[in-house]
């Protein structure tokens, strides 16, 4: 895809098959719907008085309007004016990208950006219309052999911005396309098959990152290599599996060293590439979803790809802990007690709580990097989509600064999340007669508990952990990886450098 500017011409001279303007629900025009509306003789005014109530989510395709040069205005509904906030901006660039990806076009303009837009730039405007283009294009097809649908035509899109913006613009532009290739590469690792995405797969992926971007020292340790390293729970896990395991380091050095005089921040990504339970074994239905538990390692992949991309100049370091979890002869048993890296023993009471048993050794593992910060992403709870659904990632942090900056990058990138409690008074739950600690704490606040147990291995340095089980995918008609939360943790790196 090519991204470019448009600044010249009055934006009823614009000549492309698909131009993108916006209408607020109050009736209110933006500047450029005011342009076309008046070019086209109240072309806009006129759908607004009778069927377009321009609401957020809503559009209308407008063809050949006289006084306009484009083939086609897609009038973008942006909901109440005053609740037009960078989440709404961000929906408005995806519907318009998403517009001209059905209408079939090879490029469009976007005028969308050229609104103001509270807690937004014309960067962030812009960086949001380059990612939207990006997410519209892709098409899941690496294990298909006929298409289903046409492969989309949009080759290019442009942001009409003033020549004074130009320049903004077209750095956004070029951040946004970083980051849309971040969350493509996360979409597809989980929408592959658990037969093609296994742990090795997912380390071939690191190292060609790693041969493909300059910035990123790739190492993939292999099952002795994990041995040594005593991450005697994490191996507790992978044992039950024919499959070997993967420990991935991947490493962002900002070019000429400049990391802002500041220690790395660290991702960790949970990596089961297929979660069947283990001997808790799970019921079948939907079971072939549990290929979408290595989610949180497909995010820390295309995060680093995108930092890669972007240059960004902070150090950044990405870990993933990638196995299956299956029932077998050699699988854990339910009462087994294991020895983590940390040296605290765990008694796996259910060994469908795999996720934080494969943590809790690379959160160990990252004290090493004496991090600003470490982030654990994971698809880690059911109770945590109970909680929160399909809307919001759960957020845990004891940090309150960490956990704003968390907060406010996802309402910036419109990949929101939600924080959730992490206190002390939980923690009883993970009591264990037989170990320092059990692997689940029973039913109730059944997402809090799982971030108790991770807490226990966190105390070296300021901690955040990001529930993604019920953000990561779709289920239904709609399946599919959603790349979640890329957005979010790519929008927190740059604020870290200031962006
Ligand atoms: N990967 C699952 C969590 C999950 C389940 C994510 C469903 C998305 C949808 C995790 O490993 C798991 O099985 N967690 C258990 C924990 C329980 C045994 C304490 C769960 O949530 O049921
Ligand atoms: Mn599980
Ligand atoms: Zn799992």
């Amino acid at each position: 895809m090519e991204f470019s500017t448009q600044t010249s011409a009055g934006l009823h001279q614009v000549r492309t098959a698909a131009l993108g303007v916006g209408v607020f629900s109050d009736g209110v025009l933006t500047a450029a719907a005011e342009v076309i509306d008046r070019a086209s003789e109240g072309a806009i005014s006129a759908v607004l008085k009778s069927e377009f109530k321009a609401k957020a989510g809503s559009h209308l395709v407008l063809r050949s309007l006289p006084g306009v040069k484009a083939e086609r205005v897609i009038v973008i509904g942006l909901g109440k004016q005053e609740a037009y906030k960078a989440t709404g901006h961000a929906a408005a660039e995806q519907t318009f990208a998403n517009t001209c990806i059905t209408l079939n076009v090879t490029e469009g303009v976007s005028a969308l950006a050229s609104t103001e837009c509270e807690g937004t730039t014309l960067r962030a405007r812009a960086r949001a219309l380059a990612s939207a283009a990006l997410r519209a294009g892709y098409r899941y097809d690496a294990t298909r052999t006929k298409d289903i649908e046409p492969a989309p035509r949009l080759k290019k899109i442009s942001l009409w911005t003033t020549r004074a913006g130009n320049t903004e613009a077209r750095q956004g532009l070029a951040e946004g396309a970083a980051i849309g290739n971040g969350i493509n590469l996360a979409r597809l690792l989980g929408d592959l098959p658990p037969n093609v995405c296994t742990p090795t797969y997912l380390g071939e992926t690191a190292k060609k990152l790693g041969k493909d971007f300059k910035s990123l020292k790739v190492e993939v340790l292999g099952r002795k290599q994990i041995e040594a390293e005593n991450m005697g729970s994490f191996l507790s896990v992978a044992r039950g599996s024919d499959e070997p395991p993967v420990f991935i380091v991947m490493r962002h050095t900002p070019k000429n060293g400049k990391t802002r005089g500041k220690a790395p921040i660290v991702l960790v990504g949970k990596g089961l590439t297929f979660d069947s339970g283990g001997i808790s074994i799970k019921p079948s239905a939907n079971m072939d979803e549990m290929k979408y538990d290595m989610c949180g390692a497909a995010s820390v992949l295309g995060t680093m790809r995108a930092v890669a991309e972007l240059e960004l100049d902070r150090e950044v370091i990405g870990i993933v802990a990638s196995c299956e979890n299956m029932p077998s002869g050699r699988a854990n048993k339910p009462g087994d007690v294991v020895t983590s890296k940390s040296g605290q023993t765990i008694e796996i009471l259910n060994t469908d709580a795999e996720g934080r048993l494969v943590l809790c050794d690379a959160l160990t593992y990252a004290e090493r990097f004496k991090p600003e910060a470490v982030i654990d992403i994971a698809t880690l709870t059911g109770a945590c989509v109970v909680a929160l659904g399909h809307v919001n990632t759960g957020l845990f942090s004891k940090d309150d600064e960490l956990a704003d900056q968390l907060l406010s990058a996802g309402r910036e990138s419109g990949d929101t999340a939600w924080r959730m409690p992490l206190d002390d008074a939980y923690q009883e739950q993970l009591r264990s007669n037989f170990a320092d600690i059990a692997n689940i704490g029973g039913m109730p606040a059944g997402s809090v508990t799982a971030a108790c147990f991770l807490s226990r291995f966190t105390n070296a340095y300021r901690w955040a952990h990001l529930d993604i089980a019920g953000t990561a995918w779709k289920g239904g008609k709609e399946k599919g990886a959603t790349g979640r939360p890329v957005p979010m943790l790519t929008q927190f790196l740059l604020s870290q450098t200031g962006e």
